[in-house]
């Protein structure tokens, strides 16, 4: 019997459409959905993690970001950045605030490895030990209470809820009593259009077996973040942004949803923004960041 035979025998006996060939090798698909950010993160890092073109533009956006989580961290802080991407928040955070230790976990080896790079070549940064695990958010190869601060930055948004619960929980173990939780850009509010959008198709993606789909974002209701953060004793939700007009339409192909957004979405929200009186922006926001105490 050929090699090629015996191949074709081996390969009857996977699901129909459930693997991709990556030189040799099968990856299942719901892997290879997560090797999106090892792509993203080859072909331009920053727009990876952050919607902005150019470096000055992802300092920009960073700075307002850094200097909360500045104050929510002490220089004796072993912190962790669950979901670290290239290590956006270390590249600015720590030359301007060495720390104890910082953990950067992600399922991604590509941003990983260039984080060690930029690490490597930045001794503002090597003033901070630096320890980079690969792993899914929600197994974490961690202690029991052994870290201070935890990071969690754009990265639930596009997991599975039930992933994103298992991972609340790696983080109640692993954080010392007292320590501080800060979530950015993680939980985009269900109670909008967009939020409706997205409920309708986790529906549709239940109803045709794939749940766990990763990359669509999930949207949630108030109550469920508060019961992530089941056991906290200080849990402040803040409410981040504004849009009442749907940003995204899902049904339409990418260019026209692009026009949609720039020529209609976009501008139509500023206009409302301007008018809408302060006490119901609340009730237009577009997401909650979270700060939780453990
Ligand atoms: C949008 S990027 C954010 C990166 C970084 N936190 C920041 O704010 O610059 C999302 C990152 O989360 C990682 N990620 C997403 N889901 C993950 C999971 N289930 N386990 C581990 N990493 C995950 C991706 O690989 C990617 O690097």
């Amino acid at each position: 019997m050929s090699a090629i035979m015996d191949k074709k025998n081996l390969v009857d006996t996977l699901k129909p459409h459930s693997t991709i060939d990556r030189e040799g090798i099968l990856v299942a698909k719901e892997i290879a959905d997560k090797t999106v950010w090892d792509k993203l993160a080859l072909e331009n890092p920053t727009h990876a993690v952050i919607s902005a073109g150019t470096e000055a533009e992802a300092a920009k956006k960073s700075a307002i970001q850094i200097a909360d989580i500045k104050e929510h961290v002490q220089a004796g802080d072993i912190l962790l950045d669950l979901g670290t991407g290239y290590g956006r928040v270390a590249k600015y955070l720590l030359p301007e605030m060495p720390l104890t230790g910082y953990i950067g976990v992600d399922s991604a080896y590509a941003m990983l490895a260039l984080f060690r790079e930029r690490y490597s070549a930045s001794p503002a940064e090597q003033k901070t030990p630096l320890l980079l695990i690969n792993a899914d958010i929600h197994t974490l190869p961690l202690q029991d209470v052994s870290v201070d601060t935890v990071i969690v930055s754009a990265v639930f948004l596009h997991n599975h809820k039930n992933v994103v619960e298992q991972a609340m929980a790696e983080l109640k173990r692993v954080v010392k009593p007292g320590g501080t939780i800060l979530i950015y850009s993680s939980f985009p509010r269900a109670a909008t259009c967009m939020g409706m959008q997205g409920l309708a198709y986790q529906a549709f993606l239940n109803l045709v077996g794939r749940p766990f789909k990763n990359g669509p974002v999930r949207y949630y209701w108030r109550s469920e973040i508060m019961h992530l953060f089941d056991g906290f004793t200080e849990v402040t939700l803040k409410p981040v942004g504004y849009a009442v007009v749907p940003k995204s339409l899902i049904f339409l192909p990418k260019t026209l949803d692009k026009i949609w957004r720039v020529g209609f979405a976009n501008p139509l929200n500023r206009a409302l923004e301007y008018i809408t009186p302060t006490f119901l922006k609340y009730y237009c926001a577009v997401h909650f960041d979270v700060v939780a105490k453990r």
